[in-house]
């Protein structure tokens, strides 16, 4: 089991349900987030060039956070269409991190691993 860490734009959050209900997601986590990635919260692509390598402040954007845990053998598919949905010229579209998950219990049955999600 793997769980994936997604982080995207506010605005993809239904874009990413539903990409992740079609591969029979069992269940995900999702929270507003603050965050910056490489270009510490700045937005304008001409500004960042122009004060690359000079001390600035970081920046926090809002973006969503996304929590699933799935078998290993949906992760490829759904990076990939997470990608296709999510992707475009803009920096600031996302990031997906991924951990091992090293056991899953549903609370009700006992039920364990795979049969847990
Ligand atoms: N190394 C990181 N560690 C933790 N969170 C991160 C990291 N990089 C990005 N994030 C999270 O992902 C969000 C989106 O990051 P973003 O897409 O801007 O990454 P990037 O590396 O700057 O790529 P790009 O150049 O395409 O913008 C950030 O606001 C932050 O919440
Ligand atoms: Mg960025």
């Amino acid at each position: 089991m793997k769980e994936l860490e997604i982080i995207i734009r506010p605005e993809k959050l239904e874009d990413v349900k539903k990409v992740l209900d079609e591969a029979n997601c069992g269940g995900m986590t999702v929270a507003t987030i603050m965050g910056c990635g490489a270009q510490k919260g700045i937005v304008d692509e001409d500004v960042v060039r122009v004060i690359k390598g000079y001390k600035t402040t970081i920046n926090l954007l809002p973006k969503i956070k996304i929590e699933a845990v799935v078998p290993d053998e949906s992760v490829e598919d759904i990076i990939l269409k997470i990608q296709e949905k999510c992707s475009s010229d803009h920096v600031g579209d996302g990031k997906i991190f991924i951990h091992n998950i090293e056991e899953a219990i549903r609370i009700r049955t006992g039920e364990r691993g795979d049969k847990a999600l």
